[in-house]
């Protein structure tokens, strides 16, 4: 997690630090801060807390030509301004950000730094006074760099300055992301091309292993030992737009809004006019061999998984496992020859994800990554991506990329055996049908405030794929607005959780599948008898009076990108209610980048 920006070449770095450093907030957000060559010293500014806590600390008036900038999540020590980044040397002639986690920072603390008296809790401060070491044993940066990634272990974007040389910046690169853009008389870095997006559409990737070194007019990359590397850059296709939040307070009510216009993106990027799909034959062949499917995935991908899981079986007949990628990594079940890999992962990025990744590869299995970001960690290091088209999705808490993801798995299973379904026609009424569901806004912040203003408990209940949607409710609900809310099985609460229900307590049935429909309705009842707070979302098919919310019929199959589209706006406005923060929720992050 964390995110870091940094500018060499033109005055005004501090501000595109900071702006870059906002739009990396949704890598985390419990303190920040920023260092400035001025030429002759680096002064370094940090605070606990957001950007904006940190600018009513950086003077107005400061400058300067290179910057680097950090924006933290957690890992070593409390959020806290003397953990927060930069961090320096004991000289102070270096100075460094750092996303990733050193696994061996406490042997390196033994080993080289006995005589060092440490400033803060954090494994960044290792790397600092290690390179100081480096940089002083051979009186070169390159050496001390390749010597450094000797001996570090663990995930590393590192942006570096060296107060000896205000005209160079340099970056290093393992396993955390960084990628270097390319400007005019300026050069940057950052963990996402949308920190840099407003300066340049060009960008050089970094390998794992990586260093480079940035001044005003060039990007020099070398690799792990020392040779130049030569490498083209490449366009990134976003748009600096894509950042603005419109009409809406909240990313999160813009990209709940959008979900229909992806939905409409997908089937153009994926299905020809004539209906035919767009997947690549090398993708479809080798799905078409597998014996057997593992999805893994994490959060809300995981819980797209689920609803994938069906789909393959359903319409490929491939028999198909759902793991969570952390629980696979160290727990490995028996995956059978000819198996094949599908990991979903909106960032591209989660480490946990790429874990299982590399134990898979390395086993000599093939894998497809499933994400939202072009170039990503997990598209790069699988055999074939699919891409979600959804556009950056900047709310921490996932909606219009787990509705993308649905989607595309369902054109993909769809696409194995040619099942009879009409995608074209099926998924433009399930656009449709989210429209209309946006369209009752209102009526879902009227249902927000009669169910969850206040409490601290609810949950969503569900049969066949309605319980993978209740899980995903579940968790919109929890992690925006706080409110402890359990996704269940809607016939196994009576074997334990139902002992949880008292008076006024939420249960929110979701009832989209005819064959289950009484059943949940009887699982109501009975939580109903034992004083909950019930309420149904239902397809208008088979509605009943009393119902509470009611959305237009799909296609079954994809009923859980409709039913989800409800549930998103009940959390979003129970968090608006209980005066959350809605697109930062606290203790998250949006791209995990650490196990
Ligand atoms: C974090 C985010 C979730 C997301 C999960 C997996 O926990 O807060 O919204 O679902 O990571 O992320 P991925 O990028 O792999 O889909």
């Amino acid at each position: 997690m964390c995110g870091i920006v940094g500018m060499i070449g033109q005055l005004g770095t501090k501000d595109m630090v900071l702006k870059g450093l906002e739009t990396l907030e949704y890598r985390g957000y419990d303190s920040a801060g920023i260092a400035l060559h001025t030429g002759e010293e680096v002064v370094v500014y940090r605070e606990k807390g957001r950007i904006a806590d940190l600018k009513q600390h950086v003077p107005t008036q400061a400058d300067a030509t290179l910057g680097i900038g950090h924006t933290r999540w957690a890992t070593h020590g409390r959020p806290s301004k003397r953990n927060s980044h930069p961090h320096q040397d004991s000289t102070g002639r270096l100075t460094i950000v750092h996303n990733g986690v050193i696994e061996n920072e406490k042997q390196i603390r033994h080993e080289y730094l006995s005589d060092i008296t440490f400033v803060s809790d954090t494994d960044t401060e290792v790397i600092v006074h290690l390179l100081s070491k480096l940089l002083a044993k051979s009186g070169n940066m390159s050496a001390a760099l390749i010597e450094l990634q000797t001996i570090l272990h663990g995930s590393y974007a590192l942006a570096i300055i060296d107060r000896e040389q205000p005209e160079v910046l340099y970056a290093v690169k393992n396993k955390s992301p960084l990628l270097i853009g390319k400007g005019e008389g300026a050069n940057y870095l950052g963990s996402d091309a949308l920190a840099m997006i407003e300066q340049t559409k060009h960008f050089y990737e970094l390998n794992d292993g990586e260093f480079a070194l940035l001044t005003k007019q060039s990007v020099q990359i070398f690799s792990k030992t020392g040779s130049l590397v030569d490498r083209e850059t490449y366009e990134a296709q976003i748009d600096a737009n894509d950042l603005a939040k419109g009409p809406f307070k909240h990313y999160m009510m813009k990209e709940m809004h959008e979900q229909p216009a992806v939905i409409r993106r997908i089937t153009k990027a994926y299905l020809t006019d004539e209906n035919e799909t767009r997947i690549e034959d090398a993708i479809l062949t080798a799905l078409r061999q597998a014996k057997r499917l593992f999805i893994l995935a994490a959060g809300t991908s995981y819980h797209a998984g689920l609803v994938g899981k069906q789909y393959f079986e359903t319409m490929a007949q491939i028999p198909t496992e759902v793991h969570i990628a952390s629980e696979f990594v160290y727990n490995m079940p028996f995956i059978p020859e000819g198996s094949f890999f599908i990991f979903i992962s909106q960032s591209g990025e989660t480490a946990d994800s790429r874990a299982a990744l590399v134990a898979i590869r390395e086993r000599g299995f093939e894998a497809l990554t499933i994400t939202n970001v072009p170039g990503s960690t997990l598209s790069r290091e699988a055999n074939y991506t699919l891409l979600l088209h959804a556009g950056p999705e900047i709310a921490v808490a996932s909606t219009k990329a787990y509705t993308a993801q649905l989607t595309v798995l369902a054109l993909t299973a769809a696409a194995i055996k040619q099942y009879a379904i009409d995608l074209k026609l099926e998924l433009a009424r399930v656009a449709t049908a989210m429209e209309h569901i946006c369209e009752m806004s209102e009526q879902f912040e009227m249902l927000a405030q009669n169910y969850f203003a206040h409490g601290q408990h609810a949950f969503y209940i569900g049969r066949h794929v309605d319980y993978f949607v209740a899980l995903e409710a579940a968790l919109k609900l929890k992690e925006i607005s706080y409110i402890h809310t359990e996704g269940f099985a809607a016939g196994e609460l009576k074997h334990g959780t139902i002992a949880l229900i008292e008076e006024g307590t939420p249960v929110i049935g979701l009832i989209s599948q005819q064959a289950i429909a009484n059943h949940t309705r009887s699982n109501l009842q009975e939580v109903s008898a034992r004083g909950a707070h019930t309420a149904t979302v239902v397809f208008e098919s088979l509605a009943q009076s009393g119902d509470t919310i009611i959305i237009d019929d799909v296609h079954t199959l994809l009923a859980p990108l409709v039913m989800v589209v409800p549930v998103q706006f009940l959390a979003y406005y129970a968090a608006y209610i209980r005066d959350c923060d809605i697109d930062k929720p606290r203790n998250l992050a949006k791209s995990v980048t650490v196990e």
